[in-house]
């Protein structure tokens, strides 16, 4: 062989290992037909082919086997929902069939029984906001720049390329039954609203289309003035109200089954109707009014607070109470599921069943922008579990947050949950393996919000990770104990970032490290971890009792009197509701301050027992992606070791108590962890 054509044949091997190379592209869909199936369908479309191909591509059921897709109206199911029979998949719509083709797909590849079952979506409207900005770069995105837009000169461009890319996204999407994309930054670019950026928008709502997701878009509430050459914004002004209409009435134009807008108005620096002395609900409905005519809803955000306020978390309760029952009933108020900000541990935003008169929706955070980034291994579906099953008391018993959004307790025109999507350009979509599971229980749990975590992980790890039908083997080894960190993961990154009802003691800006010390001069206080944690001599938490800034009188009874004594308020929550003293004793007989230490350990040797779980895990998992996970946790290990000595070593001074004895001593230096792990800047 001569030297051309052995460096020839080289680069032909690294090429197809590359080809092989495991680099998580291909999430949870993995699934190879082992037989052929025949498929029996009478109406024929773009959705009803997809539903056909992947049946074509994903078959494991019995070789030859007839399945009739069938679309005919019955009572039982609805909206998009679908009935499995013994033989095929009926429902009353399209996408509800290729939904049903997903979950018989899922079961066969699950090992799961497949038995006749009805199966509704819990939500009609099941959305992921995309914190993208027109350059291309994403709000506190972990995994790339965005997969919709991009800068420079060809930024509206749509290639093939682009195309292949939405196409699998949506795919994604419709496996799990997210039907709804709003595709930009909530701090919205007026630019969105731009002739050439809504040919784009209408690009990717033709390839979104046909896996039955609909597109939606951020809008900057100033837009008439910024963009529209008007002289206000004001929402009751006639000029503001017709171009808001015109604007409406183009996009459907481009785009028939727009879905709508959504709205963060007067909050963080944002535009909104406050500035021209109106409501919300004057903002809001504006906008609803335009988009009645088609169909189309608005989602305005709750989250709002401001710098003069004495406790952030009250504001949206004090804001939104007053107009319940003043919005049209294409609004929905989109709220985020704690009163202040995707922390590790919120307890729920009391709006939730509050509002009775209003539809309210909840939003949750799946990219990870207070809990580690791509960085840590973050299971975020035992928090969203917690917050969905949380009991609000506000119809009695059984009234829990799921039931609040869900329709099943007030009768809303509209409901739907969203997810903040933690999807960029990486190969792996989300920049950590793991990550691809918050995506996976974000889209099922919107489905069904009844389903458990332990269940969503079980079926995610057997799609995503199992080569070949599962082996004793590869349950003991793998699936069991990978399943076990996956749920043992967000009571860990609790345990070492902010345990008993910590908050926001976050590094400022990039929201990874720790910083309970951060707050200079002249910075908003509310900016700053010192005003959640309250630490002094004296000692620690936030006081929200009556005696405190009342926020827990915005729970309803018994919540309000449980959360209100710290004899009763439940531990998980306990600085977050009280002011306490260092030497407080809790349950288990420990003071505070030795409860908080031993929590922070365990945190600690928590992640040190997950590196354990997957070294040994090793041989049933490709060694790309085992390499990848080995050491994105080696990295978090280092960052829980820092996070523990950081806020012991800084709270030590307020407490003067030891650390106990009986655990590891800090590693590093107060002054060292300042230095290094604080970006000074808010
Ligand atoms: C957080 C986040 C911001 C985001 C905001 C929001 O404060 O840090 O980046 O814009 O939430 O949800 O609007």
């Amino acid at each position: 062989m001569n030297m051309k054509s052995s460096i020839g044949s080289f680069i032909l091997i690294l090429t197809a290992l590359h080809l092989h190379a495991e680099d998580g592209h291909n999430l949870w869909l993995r699934g190879k037909s082992t037989g052929s199936v025949n498929i029996v369908c009478a109406r024929s479309s773009s959705t009803l082919s997809i539903a056909k191909q992947e049946l074509e591509q994903g078959w494991q059921g019995k070789d030859e086997a007839t399945v009739v897709l069938a679309i005919k109206k019955d009572k039982a199911i609805k909206g998009d929902g679908f009935k499995l029979t013994t033989n095929g998949i009926q429902a009353n719509t399209e996408p509800g069939i290729l939904y049903g083709v997903y979950e018989l797909l899922r079961r066969q590849q699950t090992g799961q029984s497949i038995q006749e079952v009805i199966s509704n979506p819990s939500y009609e409207r099941r959305i992921l906001n995309h914190w993208d900005n027109p350059d291309g770069s994403i709000e506190r995105g972990y995994a790339g720049l965005s997969i919709f837009w991009r800068k420079g000169e060809n930024g509206y461009a749509v290639t093939e390329n682009d195309k292949i890319l939405w196409r699998k996204y949506a795919r994604a999407n419709a496996s799990i039954g997210i039907n709804g994309a709003v595709l930009n930054n909530v701090n919205a670019s007026p630019l969105m609203l731009t002739a050439e950026c809504l040919e784009k928008v209408k690009a990717i709502a033709d390839v979104l289309r046909p896996y039955g997701i609909k597109t939606y878009l951020s809008v900057k509430f100033s837009s008439p003035s910024l963009i529209g050459g008007l002289k206000t914004s004001d929402p009751l002004d006639p000029d503001v109200i017709n171009w808001w209409k015109t604007r409406v009435k183009e996009i459907y134009r481009l785009i028939p089954d727009f879905g709508g807008f959504l709205i963060k108005a007067n909050s963080e620096g944002q535009p909104g109707p406050q500035d021209f002395g109106r409501t919300h609900a004057d903002g809001a409905n504006m906008m609803a009014d335009a988009f009645k005519p088609y169909g189309g809803i608005v989602m305005w955000r709750a989250f709002v607070y401001s710098p003069n306020s004495t406790d952030r978390a009250c504001q949206a309760y004090n804001e939104f109470m007053p107009l319940d029952g003043q919005f049209r009933d294409n609004v929905i108020i989109q709220v985020k599921n704690g009163p202040v900000d995707f922390q590790p541990r919120e307890p729920f935003s009391p709006l939730f069943g509050a509002m009775k008169k209003t539809s309210v929706m909840a939003e949750l955070q799946i990219t990870q922008e207070y809990l580690g980034h791509s960085i840590h291994l973050v299971y975020l579906a035992p928090m969203w579990e917690e917050f969905l099953k949380s009991e609000t008391w506000q119809e009695g018993t059984g009234s829990i947050v799921a039931r609040t959004t869900d329709g099943s307790l007030f009768p809303q025109k509209h409901t739907a949950i969203a997810g903040v999507a933690n999807i960029g350009l990486d190969a792996n979509w989300c920049g950590h393996h793991f990550a691809q599971a918050n995506w996976y229980a974000f889209g099922r749990l919107a489905w069904n919000n009844q389903l458990t975590s332990e269940k969503i992980a079980d079926e995610w790890i057997r799609l995503t990770f199992s080569k070949a039908p599962a082996s004793n083997d590869w349950n003991e080894y793998f699936l069991a104990p990978v399943k076990q960190v996956m749920l043992e993961s967000r009571e860990a990154a609790v345990n070492y970032m902010m345990p008993l009802g910590f908050h926001h003691i976050f590094a400022p800006q990039d929201h990874y490290g720790p910083g309970p010390w951060w707050g200079p001069q002249g910075v908003r206080k509310d900016w700053t971890p010192p005003y959640y944690h309250q630490a002094d001599t004296a000692g620690v938490g936030f006081d929200r009792t009556t005696k405190g800034s009342d926020a827990v009188s915005q729970y309803h009874e018994p919540l309000n009197s449980l959360f209100n004594d710290p004899e009763t308020c439940p531990e998980i929550h306990l600085l977050w509701f009280h002011h306490l003293s260092w030497d407080y004793k809790m349950k288990s007989g420990q003071t505070l301050w030795d409860e908080i230490c031993y929590h922070y350990d365990k945190g600690v040797q928590q992640v040190r027992q997950f590196q354990k779980v997957w070294d040994k895990a090793e041989p049933y998992v490709d060694a790309e992606r085992f390499s990848a996970v080995q050491s994105k946790l080696r990295n978090q290990s280092r960052n829980a070791q820092i996070w523990k000595d950081g806020c012991l070593l800084y709270f030590q001074q307020f407490s003067k108590m030891p650390i106990p004895y009986d655990i590891e001593r800090p590693m590093n230096d107060l002054d060292y962890i300042i230095k290094n792990f604080t970006k000074d800047r808010p």
